[in-house]
């Protein structure tokens, strides 16, 4: 049967990554499973593919919720061919101090920084093993490094971050190619663009890193050779100080 599905999880508005994800990944003909919690923002991305001539399903699914990832994967795979590719990009930034940090927070940037990552990832194995196929997980500069204002956000990454190598090694030999896209500094999605119109006019023209850019690298890597394949891509804008 053909590989010809790809399932998104961490969906928001068109003008986000996973929207731009989704998108690129109808565009090169795949069939593809565009999952978030809002269901209104996933059936307009949708809506938007189709129009373009794709194929796109919406499921509601919060990846930090068991039955509700497993469900989704049920979902998928009901549909004709198989999974060739699967994202994890849910993980909304948690700032805030240690010491006002209450426990409940932190727990929360780790249930979809980090747990949810590893639901979406054990059950993406179970459904696309032994045929193989790509898994990518969309990591931040706190992927790398932590930053004061910003430890919980650098803890559930860096741990998405090491989860994802732990796979790469664990899968790789079986043929799936588990990647990681370190992304390094503000998005131009809608998300930065309308609530943080400061910094997007401090950074000026070029300072926030491009949606079409960043998906032509996901498909960059689900198009490498399985004897050529990177575990990890890291993208910035050429303003970006590193
Ligand atoms: N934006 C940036 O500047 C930036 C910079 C570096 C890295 N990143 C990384 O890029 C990814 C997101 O990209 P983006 O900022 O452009 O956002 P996006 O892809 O437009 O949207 C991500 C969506 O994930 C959904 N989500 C959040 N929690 C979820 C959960 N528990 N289950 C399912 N879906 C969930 C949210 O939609 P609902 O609330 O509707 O569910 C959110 O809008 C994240 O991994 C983030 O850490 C972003």
């Amino acid at each position: 049967m053909a590989s010809n599905k790809a399932v998104v999880i961490g969906v928001g508005p068109e003008r986000g990554l996973g929207g731009a994800l989704c998108k690129q990944f109808a565009a090169e003909g795949l069939h593809v499973f565009v999952a978030g919690r809002t269901a209104e923002s996933l059936e307009l991305l949708a809506a938007a593919i189709r129009e373009l001539g794709g194929e796109a399903t919406a499921v509601v699914a919060d990846t930090t919720d068991e039955a509700a990832v497993v469900a989704l994967f049920d979902q998928v795979v009901e549909a004709p061919g198989e999974i060739a590719l699967a994202v994890y990009n849910a993980g909304n930034n948690t700032p805030g101090r240690i010491v006002d940090m209450d426990t409940e927070y932190f727990e929360r940037a780790w249930r979809v920084g980090c747990f949810g990552g590893f639901l979406f990832g054990r059950e993406a194995v179970k459904r696309m093993l032994p045929r193989g196929g790509t898994l990518i997980f969309t990591g931040a500069s706190a992927s790398l490094r932590g930053r004061a204002g910003f430890g919980a956000f650098s803890a559930a990454k860096g741990a998405l971050r090491n989860l994802a190598q732990a796979m790469a090694k664990e899968y790789g030999e079986e043929g799936l190619h588990v990647a990681h896209v370190v992304i390094d500094g503000g998005i131009a999605g809608d998300k930065i663009i309308n609530r943080f119109p400061d910094m997007v006019k401090a950074r000026g023209e070029g300072g926030l890193i491009n949606l079409e850019g960043l998906a032509a690298a996901y498909w960059f890597l689900h198009q490498q050779p399985r004897d050529g394949w990177s575990f990890e891509v890291d993208l910035r804008t050429s303003k970006e100080n590193w």
